[in-house]
């Protein structure tokens, strides 16, 4: 199994052994910690073909884009699941092999897990998007939860789980070294401890993309489901969430379904059956040159030319956009009752606002995201119908997952309308504030994670308010130019802080601080840093104490980057090639840690 870091490479890292995979290459060339990311939707996904054959295409969805982003080329093995019939047989094709990639992506090693189409559908269906993720949004779900489906469906839940963890245990297997193992998101709460059940010594990281309920909000919850969540995510070293308060709620729960748990605050940890569980908020990041350039590209700008004509733009329509997936914690049959509201209350507008919905289309398999598509529509029919006329349509819905599009019609709103129920972040808020060029208007639900980030740019909204929002669409559309740059401007300098690099880097640094650096007990690392690359040394030191108790004294910040230092001989040097450090200046704490 995994043996001190430092210990002599002889298998996957061993040059003789390096053509076997790309990953294993990259790391020898980049010499860069590898990562294990655990996800339900991966970086590729097949689709049947005319011809019958598996045809691959880049994984869709936020996540992906943003661990693709935040990881920036870093080598990364990437267990997910077979989502399609078309994955499916590729997995089952592969049998645990991994994924061929093309030259530019041969810093990924993607797995596929073959799941039986039928346990696939308890657990992603019955389980992650019927019951947690209505539990999780605060959805009315006690009829859900008290089926005897969803009974039934937590058995293919646990079997996911299952699945996962034996790739994530087997991925191990092959490791000379302890790689950070990173699983996201309410698909994958269970598969940690049994990761950990087989590898007490992996190195655990856990990321709740959503929001995460008051204790309450649990009680429609079968309790032997919710007990076993904790269990699951009290298994890793780092649990991460988006806010604050979603910190503040799981701690809360955790005092309730973790009986004999030990919950200590700032830092906030919680220490259950002999373990430690740092748990923090970590508000997921987009990278702003990437998010840019991906709204520049002449592809996506190609898309929008014929559209700003088909809008009437280019006639002086003031236009409002919005973009999500459709489901009902989007809440965008309110949203458009709103835009109803103002067109009803306000014929000045007539003709001179158009509303551009970019709708991808989500988990349709599931009835009630059935049903609310079908709301959805329905809305925008009744809108059309009573105030458009032949030359103003005043909803232009488009559906489909083009995140270039996106992006490139978002540079032109003069309102972006983010009305979510609840949400975990939201990420469109942010590509959003970034890539707009008119100094738009912001209108935000107060329920999405973004807010406590972006309250004073935005014009915040309690999602079910209906006239509130409507409200807000006129005072965003009247605004003057003045309010709308300083908003603007307020929301930039928020984002153009941020990057996901860091945000990922952030998790890392504290996964590493807290299961301390098995290098310690190894005399020299393979690839350890000469006494010549920190003399003298060029910057800052800390002394985490994990690092202390085994012995060393500083972490220094070299020419050839972060390295530990051994109070033992100065030649004792290891480098800390996860994370990276600001050379030259003081560092407070790990937290102004990014990735290398
Ligand atoms: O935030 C929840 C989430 O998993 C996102 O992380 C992701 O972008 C979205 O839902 C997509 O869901 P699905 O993979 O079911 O389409």
């Amino acid at each position: 199994m995994l043996t001190p870091e430092g210990a002599h490479a002889t298998n996957a890292m061993n040059p003789a052994n390096a053509t076997a995979s790309p990953v294993d290459r990259a790391a020898l060339q980049g010499g860069r910690r590898r990562l294990i990311f655990v996800t339900n939707r991966g970086p590729v996904e097949y689709t049947f073909g005319a011809d019958g054959t598996a045809q691959p295409q880049a994984g869709a969805g936020g996540v992906v884009s943003g661990l693709l982003s935040a990881a920036r080329e870093r080598p990364v093995s990437w267990i997910s699941v077979a989502m399609t019939d078309a994955d499916r047989a590729v997995a089952k094709s592969l049998d645990g092999a991994t994924l061929a990639m093309p030259h530019e992506l041969s810093y990924l090693a993607p797995r596929l897990v073959y799941l039986p189409e039928a346990t696939y559908r308890q657990y992603y269906d019955g389980i992650s998007n019927r019951l947690l993720w209505f539990a999780q949004h605060g959805l009315p779900h006690a009829d859900i939860a008290r089926s005897p489906q969803t009974r039934a469906a937590w058995a293919g839940y646990v079997a996911a789980n299952r699945a996962l963890a034996e790739t994530v245990i087997a991925e191990l297997d092959t490791c000379e070294t302890a790689p950070p193992v990173m699983f996201h998101d309410y698909h994958l709460y269970l598969a940690p401890a049994m990761v950990r059940e087989r590898v007490p010594e992996a190195r655990l990281a856990h990321f709740v993309h959503i929001p995460w309920p008051s204790v309450e909000r649990w009680a429609d919850v079968p309790e032997e489901m919710v007990r076993a969540i904790y269990r699951g995510l009290a298994a890793v070293d780092v649990l991460g969430f988006q806010t604050a308060r979603d910190v503040h709620n799981f701690l809360d729960g955790a005092a309730h379904f973790l009986p004999g748990v030990f919950i200590s605050r700032d830092p906030d940890e919680l220490r259950w059956r002999g373990r430690r569980t740092l748990v923090r908020a970590y508000p997921i990041a987009v990278t702003p040159l990437e998010v840019c350039a991906a709204a520049d590209t002449p592809a996506a700008r190609g898309q929008l030319r014929p559209l700003r004509e088909r809008l009437g733009l280019d006639l002086g329509r003031k236009l409002i956009v919005r973009v999500d997936r459709v489901e009902p914690t989007k809440n965008i049959v309110r949203g458009f009752a709103a835009y109803e509201q103002l067109l009803a209350a306000h014929a000045e507008w007539h003709g001179r606002v158009v509303f551009l919905a970019l709708l991808v289309p989500s988990r349709e398999s599931v009835g009630e995201y059935q049903a609310y598509a079908e709301d959805v529509e329905r809305s925008i029919a009744r809108v059309n119908a009573r105030f458009g006329d032949d030359g103003w349509q005043p909803i232009v819905a488009l559906y489909g997952n083009d995140r270039g599009r996106a992006l490139a019609c978002m540079r032109d709103y003069d309102v972006l309308l983010v009305n979510s129920l609840a949400d975990g972040m939201n990420l469109v808020v942010k590509e959003g504030g970034l890539v707009n060029r008119r100094d738009g208007v912001i209108v935000l639900s107060d329920r999405a994670g973004a807010y406590a980030q972006l309250h004073r740019g935005v014009l915040g909204v309690r999602p079910t308010d209906i006239e509130a929002t409507a409200g807000a669409l006129v005072r965003a559309l009247e605004m003057s130019s003045e309010e709308r740059r300083l908003r603007a401007q307020q929301v930039r300098d928020v984002l153009e802080r941020e990057d996901a690099s860091t945000w990922l880097g952030r998790q890392l640094a504290d996964l590493m601080r807290v299961t301390g650096f098995p290098t310690m007990s190894a005399p020299f690392a393979p690839n350890a840093l000469s006494h010549a690359d920190l003399d003298p040394p060029r910057a800052s030191y800390l002394v985490p104490d994990a690092l202390a108790a085994r012995g060393a004294t500083k972490l220094a910040f070299g020419a050839a980057g972060p390295a530990i230092r051994l109070s033992r001989s100065p030649r004792e040097t290891i480098p800390l090639d996860d994370v990276t450090f600001p050379t030259g200046s003081d560092v407070g704490d790990l937290d102004s840690a990014s990735m290398g």
